[in-house]
Parts: structure tokens; sequence; C-alpha cells
């Protein structure tokens, strides 16, 4: 099938190298003239594991191009996927003006042959109909199409795993002829991987978006909820959130606590769905909250430091991790860059490390020393925080680090050390909730 995707982000590049890995004709689209120019030497332009082999293995097979000119693209493709960003209004509410750009291109260049607009990007409940109204809007000819809803649930980190695995398959359409292309564009992975389809309406599908992302962000805010308790009355989270787990009907995953959620969606997608509660007179305050918990992890965090350490003026603290989550090198919103503009605020002296985040980090703070490694970090530093639980610090030599820190302490936003043991190596440790 001849697929054209708007948008070559983590969503729109992981989506069409997938799909021209099972073994559709894929025209990727992005206005980024640079993003476009690598993809075509072959180089992926994220840290996405897996990624860039499949680029080139679909690239040379003659399955994948990139380009930025929209018209070819959307006139060749059956499907058009919208995979544009939708970053948050200072209100909070979704900014769907590249998906209107996109809406308004797409009506420009579709020709009288059918064709499914998919919106992949997260939206708002309703945005579908607001894209078909577009569409409609500027049409030059009497275009036959449908627009359908997508969404995507990879996580960045394992998002070519995600996409080739998925939970499950959500296609949101109102129309016979549009759930035939969609199925025919998902076949092949339905039959490798037996994912289950959920078939619903196009409401529903951008509800079920922004009602996953909300939950799983509930989930973790419930956890540093618990965290902050076990730290007045001294029990240990981690333990108590295991047993809590272990019931079938909650599950253990996404019950880390830490200092905080961040990254391109969560934070936006839950602003997004509180501002759809707010339009539609419903009360949003589970949404409030969960915000308020996940802001109070991060501050929670620096009060501990600024507890232990006292002044911060002229100390150097060690900050491990920049990147929002491991195995990326997304900064998008991470909790790092929180940490460290609260502690740069108080007079200390930065040295940072990350094993992929450390180019983009440079572009958005240049008053902090990076360093090429966790020990040039330690070197000389009052403290150490870990940000991002990178497998990389999991393993460090905690003796060599002890040896080059001014004072042994560690402050584990993550906690990836098991506090006896460090503490036995002579460390003060901090963690969260235990
Ligand atoms: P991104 O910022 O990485 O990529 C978006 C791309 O769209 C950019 O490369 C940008 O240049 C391009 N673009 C914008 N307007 C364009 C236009 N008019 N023509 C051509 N290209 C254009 O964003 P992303 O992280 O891939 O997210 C995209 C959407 O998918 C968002 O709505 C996001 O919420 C959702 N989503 C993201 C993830 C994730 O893990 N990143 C997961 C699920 C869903
Ligand atoms: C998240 C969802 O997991 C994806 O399903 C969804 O598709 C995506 O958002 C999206 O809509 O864009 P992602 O943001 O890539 O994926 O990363 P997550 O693994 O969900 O982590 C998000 C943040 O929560 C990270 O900062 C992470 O450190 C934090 N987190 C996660 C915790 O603090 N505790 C946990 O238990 C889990």
């Amino acid at each position: 099938m001849k697929i054209a995707i708007i948008g070559t982000g983590y969503v729109g590049l992981t989506t069409g190298t997938c799909l021209a890995d099972l073994g559709h004709q894929v025209t990727c689209v992005d206005h980024g003239q640079e993003k476009v120019e690598k993809l075509n030497r072959g180089e992926s332009p994220i840290f996405e594991p897996g990624l860039e082999e499949l680029i080139v293995k679909n690239k040379t097979a003659g399955r994948l191009s990139f380009t930025t000119t929209i018209e070819p693209a959307v006139k060749a493709a059956e499907v058009i996927f919208i995979c544009v960003n939708t970053p948050p209004k200072p209100d909070g509410h979704a900014d769907l003006k590249y998906v209107e750009t996109v809406a308004r291109e797409i009506a420009e260049n579709i020709n009288s042959e059918y064709k499914v607009i998919v919106d992949k990007s997260t939206v708002p409940v309703k945005t579908a109909e607001k894209v078909k109204e577009t569409i409609l809007r500027y049409v030059k000819s009497d275009a036959q199409f449908d627009v359908v809803s997508n969404p995507e649930f990879l996580r960045e980190g394992t998002a070519v795993k995600d996409t080739l695995e998925p939970d499950r398959i959500v296609i949101g359409v109102d129309s016979e002829k549009a759930m035939e292309k969609m199925l025919a564009v998902y076949q092949p992975l339905i039959e490798k991987t037996q994912a289950p389809v959920k078939i619903v309406s196009v409401k529903s599908a951008e509800l079920i978006k922004h009602g996953a992302n909300t939950f799983l962000a509930n989930k973790i805010s419930f956890a540093n909820l618990i965290a902050e308790t076990c730290e007045e009355v001294g029990a240990d989270a981690l333990e108590v959130l295991a047993a809590i787990g272990l019931d079938e009907r909650i599950g253990n995953q996404f019950l880390s606590p830490g200092i905080g959620f961040g990254g391109s969606c969560f934070p936006k997608d839950i602003a997004a769905y509180k501002k759809t509660l707010e339009i539609l007179g419903i009360d949003n305050s589970l949404v409030v909250a969960i915000e308020k918990i996940n802001q109070r992890s991060t501050e929670r965090f620096l009060h501990k430091v600024e507890r232990e350490l006292w002044v911060l003026d002229g100390k150097t603290i060690g900050i491990l991790g920049l990147a929002f989550k491991p195995n990326t090198d997304d900064i998008r919103n991470a909790p790092a860059l929180k940490i460290i503009a609260g502690l740069k605020a108080e007079g200390a002296k930065i040295k940072a490390y990350d094993p992929q985040a450390m180019a983009n980090t440079k572009k958005m703070i240049t008053d902090i020393e990076y360093a090429n490694d966790p020990y040039q970090v330690a070197q000389g530093s009052e403290a150490l925080i870990i940000c991002t639980e990178w497998d990389e610090f999991k393993n460090l030599d905690l003796v060599k680090i002890k040896e080059l820190m001014v004072t042994p302490i560690i402050f584990d936003g993550r906690n990836i050390f098991d506090p006896a043991a460090v503490k036995e190596l002579g460390f003060k440790y901090f963690g969260v909730g235990r």
C-alpha cells in the first residue's frame, strides 16, 4: 500500500519506518530540511534503539523515502498519516495549528481518488471533526476521503518494539471503507503479532489516547504520594508499592516513585485533558491533583538536597542523567532540567553527564560543565544526583566514585541503588520514599 506520513518526528519516523518494514511503500514528509537531509543519508535524527538500522534497511529496499515536499506524497498515497507535534498552549490546551496546516495542505493536494486521512498525533476529542471541516473548506476537487483516528501508544526508548509488538491497535472510524483500508495497513502486523484490534468511533479513539496517558500519569503520581507518606512515617515506598502492585487489578508497572514524570507527552496530554474537562463543565480536580503531586515530587527532592547540603552557593553538584527517561536523547520536560535550574538558582555549580542527551542539553543550557563520563562528574563533586536510570549508572564502580568525590553523598532520584549496600560503602544516601 502507498502511505504518506506527514511529520517525521518520534512518532512519524518510527511509524513510517515500521510500516515500510511490514512491506508498505512509505514516503515520510517533514518541513525540517536538515532532518530530511540526515534521513536521506541514512542517519536517524533521534536516538531510538534499533531505528537507524531499520531506516537503512527499508531505504535500501526502496520502500522508504524522505522528502520536504508534501504534494507528490499526498497525491500518490492511499492512506495519509498526520504525525505532527501538538504542543501545549499557555492555557494548557493542545495547540492544533500544525494539524490544521497539514489538513489544509492535504486539502490542497488531494485528488478525486479515495484517501484515508489518519490522525495519529495526540489530540483532544472532536479534533477529527475539525480536520474534516478544514479539508472540506480548502479542498479544490470533488475529493473522496474519510478522517480516521489511530492513536499512538509507543514509548520513547522502546519505540520500534512498541510499534512492531503493540499491546493493541485502536482504529476510530465512522465508515466501512475507511475501516477496511486501515485493517489492510495493519494486516501484516495483526497476522504476525495477533495484537488485539479495537475498532471504535472516532471520538472514542481520541479519548482512549488522552484517557490512557492520564491513567498512567495518575499511577506515577499515586506512587509519588505513597513515597511522600513513607518519608513522613519512615516506611519503604518500594516495599509498599511492590505489594500493592501484586494485586492483578492494579499491576506493578508505572508505580516507580521518583523525581516526577517528564517527557513531551504526559505533562502536555494531561494538561490538554484537564482543559477538555473544563470546557465540558466536568470537575477536573483529579487531573489537577496528578499535576500537583508531580510538581511536588521534583520540589521535595530539591528540598532534600538543600536540607542536607545547607548552603549550595559555590558547591559543585554532579548530575547523572539528563534525558527524561533512559534509552532516549529527548530532554523535553526532563525532570533533570528542573533540578538543575533549582540548584543553579541557589548558586550551585553543575557538572553533568548523560550517555545520549548531552548534545540536546548543550543547545539549551550553556552555563554548566559537561563531563565525558560519570567518574569525571564525581571528580570534585560534593554530591551526586541520579536523575535518569540509565543502566550505565546502575553498574558504576562506587568505590572509585567515592574516592573522587569531595563528600560521598548520593541523592538517588530514581531509586537505582540498594540503600544498605551504598551506605555500607560509606556514602550518605537519599532515595525517594525510602
Ligand atoms: P516531534 O516534534 O518529534 O515531531 C513532529 C514533526 O512534525 C517534526 O519533525 C516537525 O518538523 C514536523 N512538522 C510539523 N509541522 C509540519 C508540517 N506542516 N509539515 C511537515 N512536517 C511538519 O513530535 P512527536 O514526539 O513525534 O509527536 C508527534 C505527535 O504524536 C504528538 O501529538 C505527540 O503527542 C504524539 N505522540 C508522541 C509520542 C512520543 O513518544 N513522542 C508517543 C505517542 C504519541
Ligand atoms: C508515554 C506513554 O508511556 C506511551 O504509552 C505514550 O504513547 C507516550 O507517553 C505518548 O503519548 O507520547 P513516554 O513519554 O515515552 O511514553 O515515556 P514513559 O515511559 O511513559 O515515561 C514518562 C515519564 O514518566 C518519564 O519521565 C519516566 O521517568 C516517568 N515514570 C514512568 C516514572 O516516574 N515512574 C514510573 O513508574 C514510570
